[in-house]
């Protein structure tokens, strides 16, 4: 088979080792890649939002399948554009990619379909955000509130406010930090406690199959300080959820979830991510998201065993409920190296060595190329994904962090607490 990805960060770089393990694969092209996945790919420059000609690069290469690794491209609705032109794809169609485009119709989803959430509001302006915030049924004056633009916006478009003078502060603010089209609508949260876990699954618009239940780490700084970032380092652990807690986030959030995108038109087929707080109240949703997480796939695809294309036909035909996964026991941990000046001002540029060095864990490039001298070199925020597997959490950080040792740049940052 001839295979299409579609995306250029990390998480494209474990999609393209997934399936170069695949005795199915004969060749992998990626849009538009990076200087780790062109050693397993073949880069075409073709961006994730230029739909026509990814479909047009599809028909004319013979792909016979095309998996989509960010929302961009799917909440303009790639998907429906390849069906439309007979071309498999694995990934939402634009309609069921909503659920992440905008917070708003998620929550609104939710509260249709009884999936436990956060208390919120939606408003149609800044001015009415704000109006909410002084509403006295809006609930407690003295709490935190979680202000959130109801359009995609990379992980930035999120402020958890401690008080409600801050939460009036960040509604004024968020247009100009998200744009003005992201933030044209609002979502005022009441603020839930507890430890996140996120639950990401395989679903053929009936069934699904859950992979191994991973933590994100998105502050840049240790002990979880300083900005959001796109995430900084996850695990994999079984440990993260109990059996109790997975049977109710599968009874009260997955089944109503799939069920409700049925009953509305949209069965979903593709990768359904679910943001999860485990409360004193039981889990809840914090959001959905319709595709791989970055840096989650990168340590959950390499405890996957059976064959990626294989579960992707699955998905296709329906036949998921009666196809059993394969993981590698034990647990996983990716620790991000990025670039100086990352989040807000990323560096490029700067050569990257040790990487032939590492022997025990896996490279998985984001923001890297090659200069005219054929070396690689930073090009983005976060450049690096170190990945290491074992039969423990303790033994998967100690192998990642003594091969993270051995990788250096001008200017490197990276979190040492990753799973901790
Ligand atoms: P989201 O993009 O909606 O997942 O929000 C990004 C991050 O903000 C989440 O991973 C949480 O850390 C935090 N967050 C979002 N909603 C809430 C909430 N209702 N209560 C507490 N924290 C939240
Ligand atoms: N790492 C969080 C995300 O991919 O949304």
């Amino acid at each position: 088979m001839n295979i299409l990805v579609v995306g250029s960060g990390g998480r494209e770089h474990a999609i393209c080792e997934a399936f170069s393990r695949s005795s199915r694969v004969a060749k992998i092209y990626c849009a538009n890649g990076n200087a780790g996945i062109a050693t397993i790919a073949e880069c075409v420059p073709i961006k994730p939002e230029e739909i026509e000609k990814l479909v047009t690069f599809a028909v004319e290469n013979a792909i016979d399948l095309t998996f989509v690794g960010g929302e961009t491209a799917l909440a303009l609705g790639i998907v429906d554009e390849f069906e439309r032109r007979g071309t498999s794809i694995i990934g939402p169609t634009k309609a069921a990619a909503e659920l992440e485009a905008s917070k708003a119709f998620s929550k609104d989803f939710m509260s249709r379909h009884g999936v436990p959430t956060a208390v919120y509001r939606n408003a149609d302006s800044a001015d009415e955000a704000v109006s909410v915030l002084n509403d006295a049924t809006f609930g407690d004056e003295s709490a935190p509130v979680v202000v959130k633009a109801d359009g995609l916006a990379a992980g930035k478009g999120v402020v958890v406010a401690s008080n409600r003078q801050d939460a009036i502060d960040a509604i004024t603010n968020l247009a100009n930090v998200v744009g003005s089209e992201a933030a044209s609508k609002i979502v005022l949260e009441e603020c839930l406690i507890g430890r996140e876990v996120s639950l990401i699954m395989f679903a053929d618009g009936e069934d699904f199959a859950l992979m191994p239940p991973t933590r994100d780490h998105k502050r840049i700084g240790e002990g979880d300080t300083g900005p959001n970032t796109g995430g900084m380092g996850t695990i994999t652990d079984a440990a993260l959820l109990t059996g109790e807690q997975t049977e109710s986030i599968v009874e009260d959030i997955i089944k109503p979830t799939l069920k409700g995108c049925k009953e509305e038109g949209f069965p979903f087929r593709g990768i359904l991510f679910l943001g999860l707080m485990m409360t004193a109240e039981g889990p809840k949703l914090l959001e959905y998201n319709v595709r791989f997480g970055d840096p989650e796939t990168q340590s959950i695809l390499v405890r996957l065993k059976t064959d990626l294309v294989e579960i992707c036909e699955a998905m296709l035909d329906g036949s998921l409920g009666k196809f059993d996964i394969k993981w590698k026991p034990g647990s996983s941990a990716t620790v991000v190296l990025a670039a100086e000046g990352y989040p807000y001002n990323p560096r490029k540029g700067d050569v990257i060595s040790g990487l032939d060095d590492v022997i025990d864990a896996t490279v998985f490039h984001a923001g890297t190329a090659m200069n005219d001298s054929g070396e690689i070199v930073t090009s983005g925020g976060r450049v690096l994904g170190v990945t290491a597997t074992a039969d423990s959490l303790d033994q998967a950080l100690s192998i990642c962090y003594r091969e993270v040792s051995k990788i250096s740049f001008e200017g490197m940052q990276y979190r040492r607490d990753i799973g901790r």
